[in-house]
């Protein structure tokens, strides 16, 4: 049997840059420099990063090798557009992306959230002005394809290409932080350095004002405008250290500090003390990349972009380091024994710390549970259970053990989660709620390629003769996730037929097949990667009891959830109507979106379509002959099959052969009868609260005020309370006992809230302005 347990992951950080550079020290540690030659003395930019690079590979005590951006980039720009190669690249990426579901609702997006884009057109424009010689280099070239696809803002749609590969540009040691003095005023920006020298010296750090001469915070809204997150207040926050993600090992700074693009050569502060402080930007030459033979731009081109790694190439990827508090590093993949860096002693945590579960301590919190999961992707190096395993053992042990102790309230913590593996978001809310049946429908954008693909696997899965012919094709149809039959409608029913479930159905000047749940009964319905893994109430053994009233619960997010984040969050949201807190975002009196990565529901990397296509033309041929298998090989789908120059082109050093993936699916809103992706549906969170000194150090002193702001006496930050789709607000109710009056009355169902979320959209002026 050939499982494709690949597109079940649905995660940001899954596919992260495998090559990240230290970032830890102060920016004094790396200066003078490395500027190691005068500019003058080269003809070439691509011949001085190759001069310095041989100088500190030759110097056995540097480990890391950087160069100056500035040099970096030069050397990019002096590598020539490869014409004949870039047409055919984008006319490859062009099939790819008709898997990526939301290409009509992009087009025409609420403005408050982003500008709309048409992904395809662009595409087209790029390939024309590729064709008039508009572009002075390739590094431009892929550069604006890179934009193009980010400017999306869906972290489910991403293409990695070799030229970007070589250079990381960085800030190095330029970690920032934004806090407030009590968490309700608008935070101020801070190096997260400072704040370190603050605990151990007794110093008062003093605050960011100016970034190279520009008011600091317009500054960040501009950098921000490069992380793909739907959410305005989500890309600002994915600037900052992210104490959840090092809680789990985990640092990915963000555009500003590591991977954004080239922002000149020099980064200057002003701070508010009135003192300043200059830093050379630089880039990071990943360990892959021997620029021996480098001495232009074209060299570089044919060293670099003209194909993979040399087989017998050793695999040097290591991995991202993160930071602790005291800015010495450990490694990226905690040893079972590691707990949560920078966190309180936890009552139980899972072996890659994705899960871990507090009690607060205290007399007003000891009821209080505390479960942060910093991802949805456990890993485990145990033989004897998976991740999702050992987090569904964990968690029923924390959860019988929460009853015992009395403990009547949970705070979720789900800052920093970008996503996991879905069957991990549909365990926890099975045992949050055992009664309740997850809705979760989902839905594909119906294409040709996707046609022949979804036909063809349904031939194999229930024509009777096939299994005759090929038991393999009959055994990779009948348990493919794609195969209808092993999926149900939004009623929880079997689909009548193949047309019935396929449809296609017409939306927003688009097509799509029939929305679709998951039957979690059956594992080849592709909610799951093990065959041995039953979810809590699906299971032969009798169901936990419900730990917690849905009453008694609170969320806390930063905007970075997405992905399955966003999938559990919906399901908490919608059907049982659990609130949240959102910490951080802009320094705004306003309300905020706890969810602002992709609300997609399933990643769809290009690997995976080229290894379904490569199969249904094995399949084909064997049990349809030689002329079905010719017409499959240049229909939509089987040219899938051979994509040349996107493998040519690719980032070389990932998991993946061809680095891009698109979000294949929709995830809907139940009785939305307008089918509207939730991907473009505004949903405020209930409160929101800025992290203060205490909270960067350790998160109790944030859950302690969430657990005040929600049922004591605590207040959230002004005017952040009470937008029409919050749902306190939509159940009718306040989210805590200062809130008396929700600003605007009950609007209804999801009716009512894609109504306010999305037709009013072009309103706000001033945050379109901010967009990419
Ligand atoms: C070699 O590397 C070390 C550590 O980065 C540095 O201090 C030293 O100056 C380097 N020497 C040369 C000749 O570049
Ligand atoms: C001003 O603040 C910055 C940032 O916290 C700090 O590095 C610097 O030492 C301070 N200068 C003075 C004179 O206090
Ligand atoms: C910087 O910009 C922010 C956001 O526009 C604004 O609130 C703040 O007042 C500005 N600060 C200064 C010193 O101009
Ligand atoms: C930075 O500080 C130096 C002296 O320490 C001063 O000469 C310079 O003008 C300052 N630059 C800015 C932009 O404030
Ligand atoms: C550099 O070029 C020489 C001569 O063609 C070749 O032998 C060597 O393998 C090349 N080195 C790299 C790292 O490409
Ligand atoms: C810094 O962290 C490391 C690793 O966690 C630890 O071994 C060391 O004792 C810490 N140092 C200080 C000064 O806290
Ligand atoms: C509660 O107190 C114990 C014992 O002092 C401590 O180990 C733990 O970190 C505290 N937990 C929290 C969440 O503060
Ligand atoms: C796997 O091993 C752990 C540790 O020995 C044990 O606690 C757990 O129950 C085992 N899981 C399964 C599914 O047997
Ligand atoms: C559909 O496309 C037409 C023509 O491009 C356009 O006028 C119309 O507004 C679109 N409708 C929707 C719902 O996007
Ligand atoms: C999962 O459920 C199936 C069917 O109910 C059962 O046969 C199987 O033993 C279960 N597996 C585990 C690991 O509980
Ligand atoms: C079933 O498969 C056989 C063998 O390829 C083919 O001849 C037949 O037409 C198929 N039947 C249907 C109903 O598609
Ligand atoms: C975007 O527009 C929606 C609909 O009008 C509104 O509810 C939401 O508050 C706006 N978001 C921002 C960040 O202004």
């Amino acid at each position: 049997m050939r499982t494709l347990s690949f597109l079940l992951i649905a995660g940001a950080t899954v596919h992260a840059q495998a090559i990240v550079p230290k970032l830890v020290g102060s920016i004094e540690q790396r200066s003078p420099p490395p500027t190691l030659f005068k500019r003058q003395q080269f003809q070439e930019p691509c011949e001085e990063v190759a001069a310095s690079w041989v100088a500190q590979k030759a110097n056995a005590t540097s480990d890391q090798i950087y160069v100056p951006a500035q040099v970096a980039y030069d050397c990019l720009q002096s590598v020539p557009v490869d014409k004949d190669g870039d047409v055919k690249q984008i006319e490859e990426l062009k099939q790819f992306l008709q898997f990526q579901s939301t290409l009509s609702y992009l087009k025409d997006r609420p403005e408050n959230q982003t500008k709309p884009v048409d992904i395809i057109g662009e595409l087209d424009a790029i390939s024309s002005r590729v064709q008039q010689g508009a572009y002075t280099s390739d590094y431009e070239v892929q550069l604006a394809i890179k934009v193009l696809l980010d400017s999306a803002v869906d972290f489910h749609l991403r293409w990695s290409s070799d030229i970007l590969e070589p250079f990381v540009f960085q800030r190095y040691g330029v970690l920032l932080t934004s806090l407030s003095q009590d968490g309700l005023s608008p935070p101020s920006i801070y190096l997260a350095t400072d704040l370190a020298a603050m605990e151990s010296f007794n110093f008062t750090p003093s605050p960011i004002k100016s970034i190279n001469g520009k008011n600091a915070t317009e500054y960040l809204y501009n950098i921000s405008m490069q992380a793909n997150y739907h959410d305005a207040d989500a890309r600002y926050n994915r600037l900052f250290l992210n104490k959840p993600r090092v809680s789990s090992g985990s640092v990915e700074p963000g555009p500003f500090a590591q991977g954004g693009l080239f922002d000149g050569p020099t980064t200057s502060f002003v701070f508010a003390n009135g003192t300043n402080k200059t830093v050379e930007n630089l880039a990071f030459v990943g360990p892959n990349f021997d620029f021996t033979n480098v001495t232009d731009g074209e060299s570089f081109f044919s060293t670099f972009c003209q194909g993979g790694p040399p087989d017998d190439t050793e695999e040097a990827t290591p991995t991202p380091t993160p930071t602790s508090r005291n800015q010495t590093s450990s490694t990226a993949t905690p040893t079972p024994e590691a707990t949560p860096t920078g966190y309180p002693t936890p009552i139980f945590f899972q072996s890659s710390l994705a899960v871990q579960g507090y009690y607060l301590n205290d007399t007003g919190y000891d009821d209080t549970a505390v479960l942060a999961i910093p991802n949805f992707g456990p890993k485990t190096k145990a033989t004897n259970e998976t991740g999702a395993m050992e987090t569904q053992r964990l968690l029923r042990a924390f959860f019988a053990d929460c009853i015992k102790q009395k403990k009547t309230k949970l705070i979720i913590d789900l800052r920093g989660n970008g996503g996991g593996t879905i069957d991990v978001g549909f365990e926890v809310f099975k045992q949050l709620f055992p009664t309740v049946q997850p809705y979760g429908a989902s839905r594909y954008r119906a294409h040709d390629a996707f046609h022949i693909f979804s036909a063809a696997i349904a031939d194999f899965a229930s024509n009777t003769t096939v299994e005759g012919i090929d038991p393999d094709a009959y055994a990779y149809g009948s348990e493919n996730n794609f195969y209808f039959g092993n999926i149900m409608n939004v009623d929880g029913q079997p689909f009548k037929s193949f047309q019935d479930y396929y449809g296609p159905y017409t939306f927003h000047n688009d097509t799509f097949i029939s929305p679709r749940r998951y039957n979690f009964s059956n594992h080849a319905g592709g909610y799951t990667s093990s065959a041995s893994f039953n979810l809590t109430g699906y299971a032969p053994e009798p169901t936990p009891p419900q730990p917690f009233d849905a009453s008694n619960m609170l969320i806390i997010q930063d905007g970075l959830c997405g992905s399955t984040c966003a999938i559990f969050s919906e399901l908490m949201r919608e059907q049982a109507h659990v609130p949240t807190i959102f910490v951080g975002g802009r320094p705004m009196n306003s309300p905020a979106q706890g969810v602002g990565g992709s609300k997609g529901a399933q990643v769809l990397p290009i690997d995976a379509l080229v290894e379904n296509a490569e199969l249904v033309a094995q399949y084909t041929l064997a049990v349809d002959g030689a002329a079905m298998s010719k017409l499959l090989n240049e229909s939509a789908f089987g040219v899938l099959a051979n994509p040349e120059q996107l493998k040519k082109r690719s980032a070389h050093y990932t998991a993946e052969t061809i680095a891009g993936a698109m979000n294949a699916l929709d995830n809907l809103k139940q009785n939305d009868s307008t089918q509207t992706p939730l991907e473009f549906i505004y949903e405020a969170a209930d409160c929101r609260l800025f992290d203060t000194f205490e909270s960067f150090f350790s998160p109790v002193p944030l859950w302690k005020r969430a657990v005040d702001a929600r049922w004591g006496s605590g207040k959230c930050v002004e005017g952040s309370m009470g937008h029409s789709t919050a749902i306190s607000v939509m159940k009718g109710e306040g989210f805590n006992k200062q809130q008396v009056n929700a600003t605007e009355p009950f609007t209804g169902a999801a009716e009512g809230l894609r109504m306010s979320g999305l037709m009013a959209g072009g309103v706000a002026v001033v945050v379109a302005a901010l967009m990419l």
